[in-house]
């Protein structure tokens, strides 16, 4: 938090943000406390602590979503006993479930004062105003015209490792997906509003920037030119920047994936030879369905094309089992996929019907569980591929950017190109600075390495 906005408002609060589901909702929640930064409000590490609490919701799958109900519960006996000593809490829901369900929420938990979607968190501090001084009850759930990001202040990093959204929104409509009804419609930032973000978050000391989007490789900002910039030219900009040692960028779509793109693994050291390129399926059947615009063998050249440009590279991607009308023939061809190109890690997902989508109104919904037997196999083979890719990896030397202390003193832990977890003995003088490693061992999860030297920083 920066010291300077506090200045301007003498009154100290303390806001929590319990954050879900994906990085841009990370990213989302450390802008809103920016935003609130200036009206006094300062971070607290426990909910208990709160006067004001934001839960930052995530409508992927269910599960995500009835999480948010079952901590509203709680959080509605927190305000209860707050008020009953004459204080009290101000709550407010932001996300994609507000988005989504924000009459919903109002209707079933009255004691949410403010309800927002991810579009309109720069206007948090009218909200704010409005639910502490009037006592209204806020739903703010518009795609406003302007962009909020015309609206942010300047970013607080914390720590060397920092989330930077380029892109928002989809327009892909794959059709189990909620993403295009509670993000809204694709947009890319101006390349100029980028750059000015990154300036100042290599300024606060962040070292490796993660540039954000739905479909960030779809990115297309305006460049000061006029011409739209790929992703690939930002990110061959963005590593001219002295102190910006690392890029790395996440969500992307296959159908995005462009030749300038896929060169700039090859030309640009900064960028992480690691990729997550999720699939949701092996079957061309169920691809079509899901309304993915590619096949599998699409898939297997793309993937063909990037390990040609960056030998090096490792890959992550996501897969759905128990898509409506699935057989087992079409699970056999994922594990195929799955086997064909070796992934470093995966994340898998049973099917979740979202309503207003296509996929929730197909009538040949699979049994749960059989999306269970689905999932477990799945994740067996994913879980040998990244066991193996770990083990595959002692003996490596790794550049590891060393972000947090560890647990036992003398210890820190820091990420591997490939975004493994890697535990070093090494002096505490070192935390933040890229260090190179020599890995000795490797666990499931994680990595331990030895320091192989002690320059003061890459
Ligand atoms: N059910 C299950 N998984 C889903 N995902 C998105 N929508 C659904 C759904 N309805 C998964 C996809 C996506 C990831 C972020 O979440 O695999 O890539
Ligand atoms: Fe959802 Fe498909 Fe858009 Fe990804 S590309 S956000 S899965 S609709």
């Amino acid at each position: 938090m920066l010291p300077l906005c506090l200045s301007t408002q003498p009154v100290s609060k303390k806001l929590f943000i319990r954050t879900y589901g994906c990085q841009m909702n990370v990213y989302d929640s450390t802008r809103m406390a920016d935003v609130l930064a200036p009206l006094g409000y300062d971070t607290a590490l426990r909910v208990e602590d709160a006067d004001m609490v934001i839960l930052n919701t995530c409508h992927i799958r269910e599960r995500a979503e009835e999480k948010v109900f079952s901590e509203l519960g709680r959080l509605r006996d927190l305000k209860e006993a707050r008020q009953h000593e004459g204080g009290g809490l101000l709550i407010a829901v932001a996300g994609c479930v507000a988005q989504a369900e924000g009459a919903e929420i109002q209707a079933r938990a009255p004691y949410v004062d403010i309800v927002l979607g991810p579009q309109t968190y720069h206007r948090l501090p009218e909200m704010v105003a409005r639910a502490s001084r009037a006592g209204q009850k806020v739903l703010d759930t518009d795609f406003p015209v302007e962009p909020k990001f015309d609206h942010l202040p300047a970013p607080s990093a914390q720590g060397p490792s920092a989330f930077l959204s380029v892109q928002e929104g989809c327009d892909k409509f794959c059709t189990f997906c909620v993403v295009p009804y509670t993000r809204g419609a694709e947009y890319s930032r101006p390349v100029a509003s980028v750059l000015a973000e990154a300036e100042r978050l290599v300024e606060t000391g962040v070292r490796e920037i993660t540039l954000l989007g739905q479909n960030v490789n779809g990115y297309h900002g305006p460049g000061p030119d006029g011409s739209a910039w790929s992703l690939g030219r930002l990110i061959r900009h963005l590593a001219r920047m002295p102190g910006l040692d690392r890029i790395r960028y996440t969500t992307s779509h296959p159908r995005d994936m462009d030749d300038d793109l896929i060169a700039a693994h090859r030309d640009v050291p900064q960028l992480m030879p690691f990729l997550h390129l999720p699939v949701q399926s092996g079957s061309d059947r169920i691809l079509a369905e899901m309304n993915r615009q590619h096949t599998a063998d699409d898939y297997r050249r793309l993937i063909d094309r990037l390990r040609a440009a960056q030998p090096d590279l490792a890959l992550s991607s996501d897969f759905i089992v128990g898509f409506p009308g699935e057989t087992d023939a079409d699970v056999e061809a994922t594990l195929r996929l799955v086997r064909d190109i070796g992934f470093a890690q995966a994340y898998s997902f049973k099917y979740s019907p979202r309503p207003g989508t296509p996929a929730a109104a197909i009538g040949d919904q699979i049994p749960e569980t059989v999306k269970e037997d689905r999932l477990t196999e799945l994740q067996r083979v994913i879980g040998e591929q990244a066991v193996a890719f770990n083990r595959g990896c002692v003996g490596r030397h790794f550049d590891v950017l060393l972000d947090r202390p560890g647990r036992h003193p003398g210890q820190l832990i820091g990420r591997s190109p490939y975004m493994q977890s890697v535990f070093v003995t090494a002096p505490e003088a070192l935390l933040n600075t890229v260090q190179r490693l020599e890995v000795v061992t490797a666990n499931p999860n994680s990595l331990a390495a030895k320091l192989l030297d002690q320059r003061a920083c890459a």
